[in-house]
């Protein structure tokens, strides 16, 4: 029920017109019993200021930041998250005194996903894929969740060194190295946590797979897709077939919007109330 009360939050972007986060608020909003509402704002190119400044006129209370806005929005905060900062993206924010605060969630939702799945980071010989914006944050998280080794495997070998040299310089030691992808057979003979961070296999290129060959797969013990459309990739197809165990990015996504939620009204959501929120993404997407 909309009221004289009722708390505007919304998702910026473009487009906007596919996102399931208005289904994970309002959703969650009603099972806790809060009075606000969620909604999508579709943002065009050049007119991310002027959104966020009459977003702020209008006391809009909290705002998820999507593609293509994640790094621009940074320069139009009153203030940032340390992490948000060193990853150099931001997803959501909170209203403050003057203007919005940037938060990301998305890698404490990937942690917090991960959590959820009991895979564990820590002491875990982790592989990424990919050397963009994604592979970057994730391997942040991952270097600053103690991984016992990070290797950045992509087709473009500079990317990963930039990556690896910034992360290496944040955390003060050599914990991330690189590897071109063609030269997955350097890897050492043992198990990876495989983080898959391209946009390779994306709907509709459904039957695109980072590395279509099954040999590399036998380097996977467990392999996050951070693509949830479509819900099973062929990476993940291929990680099963070799006997590792495959998620996609379905529970990120949850999870980055029940941190957000979490922040935004001061509360934490429970691990059940997460599931059930869980289920209704899964039936609205038809899974
Ligand atoms: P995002 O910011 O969402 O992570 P991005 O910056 O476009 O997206 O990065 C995409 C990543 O996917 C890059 O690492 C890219 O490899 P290059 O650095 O060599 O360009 C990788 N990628 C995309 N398409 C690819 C393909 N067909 N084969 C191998 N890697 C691919």
């Amino acid at each position: 029920m909309i009221n004289g009360k009722t708390r505007i939050y919304g998702l910026i972007g473009n487009p906007v017109e596919h996102t399931i986060s208005p289904m994970i608020h309002n959703n969650l909003s009603s099972i806790l019993g809060h009075n606000l509402v969620y909604v999508p704002f579709h943002v065009e190119a050049g007119t991310l200021q002027k959104a966020i400044e009459g977003a702020y006129a209008l006391n809009i209370v909290g705002i998820n930041v999507t593609v293509p806005y994640k790094s621009d929005v940074i320069g139009m905060l009153k203030d940032i998250e340390p992490l948000a900062k060193q990853i150099g993206a931001v997803n959501t924010l909170a209203r403050v005194e003057g203007g919005y605060k940037g938060y990301n969630t998305d890698m404490p939702g990937l942690y917090r996903a991960m959590q959820s799945d009991g895979v564990h980071i820590e002491n875990a010989s982790v592989l990424i894929l990919g050397a963009g914006g994604v592979a970057r944050a994730v391997t942040m998280l991952m270097a600053s969740k103690s991984a016992r080794e990070i290797i950045i495997c992509n087709r473009t070998l500079e990317k990963a060194s930039e990556i690896a040299k910034e992360v290496n310089a944040y955390i003060g030691n050599e914990l991330v190295k690189v590897l071109p992808l063609s030269d997955y057979k350097k890897l050492q003979n043992k198990k990876y946590l495989t983080i898959q961070a391209t946009s390779v296999g994306l709907h509709p290129n459904d039957e695109e797979v980072i590395i279509d060959v099954p040999d590399f797969y036998s380097y996977v013990e467990v392999g996050y897709d951070m693509i949830c459309n479509p819900a099973d990739t062929k990476f993940m197809q291929m990680v099963r077939q070799a006997g590792g165990q495959a998620y996609n990015g379905l529970k990120m996504l949850l999870y980055q919007g029940i941190i957000a939620y979490e922040i935004w009204n001061e509360t934490i959501v429970a691990e059940e109330q997460a599931i059930q929120i869980y289920q209704l993404m899964k039936s609205e997407m038809g899974l």
